[in-house]
C-alpha cells in the first residue's frame, strides 16, 4: 500500500478535484505519479515513476485519469511521436475509448481532450484545455504543470507566467505542492525578463521548500541572463546537495552550471561537468532534455573552439534513434547538431530530408506545420554552417532569429542560436554579414552586459574590421 500520505478518495473530493475511481490505492498512486512530476524526481520509496505508473494500472485499469497522467507524461517528455510508435499511439486511444465508455466529470473529460490534442502536436490547443480546467479549478496542479510544459515546448513565454500568476491567489499555503509554484512562477518571470522579481519568487519558494530543484534552476537562469558568474557558481555548489537528488532535472540543472564555465572560457571545468555529469546521466535516461543539453553544450564549445574529441560520436549513439521522430522542431535541430558534429552526413540528410517531407503535408500537427517556415531553414543553416558557407548560413538564419522563440525552449538554451549566428556573421566573408555580427553582438551586450563570452567575441568582431 501507499504511504498514508498521499491523497485517496476522499482527500480529492475534499480538494474538489474528485477522481472517478473507487481505489484509494489508484487514488494515492495518481498523487504519488503527480508529486514526482512536480519535484522533478523518482521517488524511490514509492517506485519511482515507472514502479507508480504500473501499480496504477494494477489498481485500477480502468481509472481514466490514471491512463491521463501515465500517457500525458509520456508525451510531454517529447521522446516518441504517436506517428511511429505504435505503443504511444495505442495508450492514447485506449484511454479516448475508456473515457467515452464511462460516466467521469466534464474536468476528466477535458484532461482527455487536451492529451489528445498534444499527441496530435497540437500543443496550443491542449494547453488551451489545460487552461479552461483551471478557470473552475485553479488547484489543478496536473493541468497547471502540463501547461506550464505545454507553453514551454511553443515558447509562450507570457502565458508560462500569467498561466500561474492567475491561479496562484487561490492556493492555500497549506494544500500540498503549494510551494512549487513559486519555482513555476519564477521561471515565467524570468523568460519574461522580469529578473529581479524572479529571483524573488524563487528564494521564496526555496525557503519553504530547500530541495525544490526546478527554484533552483530558475535562480540559476537570473544569473545566467544577468551574466552573473560566479554568483550563479557559489549559488549551485552551495545548494548541489538539494538540487541533485531531483534526478529528473539535476543534468540540466548540471547543464547550467557549465555554461557559467563556458562564460569565463574555463572550458575544462565545463568538459568535466559534461563527461562527469550531463552525458553520463543521458546516457542513463535518455531523456530529451538531457539530450538536448548535451548536444547544446558540444555545440557551444566548438563553436569557443575546443576540441570535444569523441563525445560526438557517443552522443550520435543516443540522438540517432530519433531521427525520424520529429516531435519536435527544438529537438530536431539538437539531433542534427549531433549528426553534424560526429560527421554522419548520411543521418544529417535524413533528418533533413523527412522534416521536409512532413512540411510539404503537416496535417494537424502544429510543429510540422511550422517547419517550413522555420525548422528547415534553421537544420540548412546549421548544414551550411558545417560545410564552411558561412554566408549561406547567415542568409537562411538571419531573417529567421527573432521566430526561432517558436520552436520552444528557454532563452538560455536558444542562445546556442544566437551564438551561431553571430558566428557565421563573422565567418561570412561578406562585410555586411560582417559588420550585422558587430550588431548583433552590440544588442547582446547591451541586453545581457559584462558577459565574458560577448567580450571575446567583440575582440575578434573588432579585429575583423581593422
Ligand atoms: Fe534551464
Amino acid at each position: 500500500m501507499m504511504a498514508s500520505s498521499y491523497r485517496d478518495c476522499k482527500a480529492w473530493i475534499a480538494e474538489g478535484l474528485p477522481l472517478s475511481t473507487s481505489s484509494n490505492e489508484a487514488c494515492k498512486l495518481y498523487d504519488a505519479i503527480l508529486t514526482q512530476y512536480v519535484k522533478w524526481r523518482n521517488d524511490e520509496t514509492v517506485g519511482g515513476f515507472e514502479g507508480c505508473m504500473s501499480a496504477i494500472q494494477a489498481a485500477d485499469p480502468n481509472f481514466v485519469m490514471g491512463h491521463v497522467i501515465c500517457t500525458g507524461l509520456d508525451l510531454v517528455s517529447t521522446g516518441s511521436s504517436t506517428r511511429l510508435d505504435e505503443r504511444l499511439a495505442s495508450a492514447v486511444r485506449r484511454t479516448v475509448e475508456l473515457a467515452n465508455s464511462q460516466v467521469i466529470s466534464p474536468r476528466e473529460r477535458l484532461h482527455v481532450q487536451a492529451m489528445e490534442h498534444f499527441s496530435h502536436g497540437q500543443f496550443t490547443k491542449a494547453c488551451n484545455i489545460w487552461e479552461d480546467i483551471m478557470v473552475d479549478h485553479p488547484t489543478d496542479m496536473l493541468a497547471l504543470k502540463f501547461a506550464h510544459d505545454g507553453y514551454f515546448y511553443i515558447g509562450a513565454k507570457n502565458q508560462m507566467r500569467d498561466s500561474v500568476a492567475r491561479v496562484l491567489p487561490y492556493w492555500k499555503p497549506h494544500q500540498p505542492l503549494f510551494s512549487y509554484l513559486k519555482g513555476m512562477y519564477s521561471f515565467g518571470l524570468l523568460e519574461t525578463n522580469f529578473y529581479d522579481q524572479a529571483e524573488k519568487v524563487a528564494m521564496e519558494g526555496l525557503a519553504l521548500t530547500p530541495d525544490d530543484a526546478w527554484s533552483v534552476h530558475s535562480v540559476a537562469h537570473v544569473y545566467e541572463m544577468k551574466a552573473e558568474v560566479d554568483k550563479g557558481l557559489k549559488f549551485m555548489e552551495s545548494r548541489e546537495k538539494d538540487w541533485q537528488v531531483s534526478d529528473v532535472l539535476a543534468s540540466h540543472n548540471y547543464w547550467h552550471w557549465a555554461l557559467y564555465f563556458i562564460e569565463k572560457g574555463e572550458y575544462e571545468a565545463a568538459l568535466q561537468i559534461f563527461d562527469s555529469q550531463v552525458f553520463r546521466r543521458c546516457k542513463a535516461t535518455g531523456s530529451m532534455l538531457d539530450t538536448v543539453d548535451a548536444s547544446s553544450m558540444l555545440c557551444r564549445l566548438e563553436m569557443e573552439g575546443v576540441c570535444v574529441g569523441d563525445r560526438w560520436r557517443e552522443l550520435l549513439q543516443v540522438t540517432r534513434p530519433h531521427t525520424d521522430d520529429h516531435v519536435t522542431l527544438f529537438n530536431d535541430v539538437h539531433f542534427l547538431m549531433a549528426s553534424l558534429g560526429a560527421k554522419e552526413s548520411g543521418t544529417s540528410q535524413r533528418l533533413l530530408e523527412g522534416l521536409q517531407e512532413l512540411a510539404k503535408e503537416p496535417g494537424e500537427n502544429a510543429q510540422h506545420q511550422m517547419a517550413q517556415a522555420i525548422g528547415v531553414p534553421m537544420c540548412q543553416a546549421m548544414m551550411e554552417y558545417d560545410q564552411g558557407n558561412y554566408n549561406q548560413a547567415m542568409e537562411l538564419l538571419y531573417p529567421l532569429r527573432l521566430r526561432v522563440v517558436n520552436i520552444g525552449g528557454s532563452d538560455a538554451q536558444r542562445d546556442v542560436f544566437n551564438q551561431l549566428l553571430i558566428h557565421a556573421a563573422m565567418k561570412s566573408e561578406n562585410k555586411h554579414h560582417q559588420k550585422l555580427g558587430r550588431c548583433l553582438l552590440l544588442e547582446r551586450d547591451a541586453l545581457r552586459p559584462n558577459s565574458p563570452l560577448t567580450g571575446r567575441l567583440m575582440k575578434r568582431s573588432l579585429a575583423l574590421h581593422n
